[in-house]
């Protein structure tokens, strides 16, 4: 009696086992056979009514119907679970082949760029990329670059005192000069370029400012002469100007040269036709240099009648407003991007 009422419920479990369609059944189902007034948890109750002789068995086969319950229910289970699982990632899923959105992140600043590029020509010919401090003594920034106290010269280049009248900001790159021919104590041959800030007590307006920077070269060996400074600067210019490009010197004077040039390039724009950027001249000026006074390199402790070398002295932003077709100095130190409006790169034209 006991064992048909167990295959009865055999029976309506594998039945009941084919109408599961969802979690939801599946939970009911369980509630149906071991809920608290489930059908297997009832048979377990019964129990105490079997003959003792026949409890053993009838146990066994409420155990076997529990775990035919039981193995149904974790694998169904699991079943839906994947199946979620499944839809879940096909609904979240994320199309890579989408085109992604633009993420702006900025650009390295023109000026800085315009500094490496010109550092990377000079290091392949052989030059260190030197720095020198922005705060610095008169001696170097002035005397020993052949500009005594009281020499007219300092008047074109007065700067910011910090302490007395001998410690004050740059007003150029050339006291560099003068600090590496002492720290190379006599080593040959020098060949540096060192770009840094400089400073003047200048009005700030679209060609001064009174912080900028300035790009100073020097070399020091045997028997140089203006040709060299001249194939070396050819070969810069070309190099950020286009391979069309001349360049030609014009006597100047420096103190610290002798003698000393200025340094003006064809201009790249009209061809030498004559425009706004060349002024209607066909050349601009790019930097001042010369052949190192003598004076000079005896002050930093090379004979000059052994050595010779030449000096050159860019302005960084000079070059940039030429190369990117900026037109004011201010641009390069405001970071007001409402006011940068004069910016114009020559690239988007
Ligand atoms: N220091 C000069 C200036 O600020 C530029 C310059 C001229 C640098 C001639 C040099 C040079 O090295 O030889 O106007």
């Amino acid at each position: 009696m006991e064992n048909n009422k167990i295959e009865e419920i055999k029976n309506l479990l594998a039945s009941d086992k084919n109408s599961v369609t969802d979690i939801k059944n599946l939970n009911d189902l369980k509630v149906k056979y071991l809920g608290k007034k489930g059908i297997i948890t009832e048979l377990n109750s019964e129990i105490k009514n079997i003959p003792n002789e026949e409890k053993k068995e009838f146990g066994q086969k409420v155990n076997e119907l529990r775990n035919i319950f039981n193995e149904f229910f974790d694998s169904k289970k699991q079943e839906f679970e994947t199946i979620l699982l499944n839809e879940k990632l096909n609904s979240e899923a994320i199309d890579i082949s989408l085109p992604s959105t633009k993420v702006v992140t900025g650009a390295p600043n023109i000026l800085e760029k315009l500094i490496e590029e010109v550092e990377e020509v000079f290091m392949s010919m052989g030059y260190d990329v030197v720095d020198g401090p922005e705060i610095e003594y008169d001696k170097y920034n002035f005397e020993m670059l052949n500009i005594p106290k009281g020499h007219p010269a300092r008047d074109a280049q007065d700067t910011f005192y910090l302490e007395g009248e001998e410690i004050l900001l740059r007003s150029q790159t050339s006291p560099v000069q003068v600090r590496t021919m002492l720290a190379g104590k006599g080593e040959v041959p020098i060949r540096m370029i060192c770009p840094g800030k400089t400073y003047r007590r200048d009005d700030d307006d679209a060609t001064h400012s009174h912080q900028f920077m300035q790009i100073e070269g020097l070399l020091v060996d045997k028997n140089i002469s203006l040709s060299d400074l001249k194939g070396t600067i050819d070969i810069i210019m070309k190099k950020l100007f286009g391979n069309d490009v001349e360049s030609r010197f014009r006597p100047s004077y420096y103190q610290f040269t002798e003698p000393s040039v200025e340094v003006d390039i064809s201009c790249f724009n009209c061809k030498g036709k004559g425009c706004n950027i060349c002024k209607k001249t066909g050349w601009i000026t790019v930097a001042g240099a010369g052949i190192v006074h003598p004076n000079v390199l005896k002050m930093a402790g090379y004979d000059p009648e052994v050595w010779s070398g030449f000096a050159f002295g860019f302005g960084a932003e000079r070059l940039a407003m030429l190369k990117y077709d900026i037109n004011d100095l201010r641009v390069f130190y405001n970071t007001d991007l409402r006011e940068s409006i004069i910016f114009d790169r020559k690239e988007a034209e």
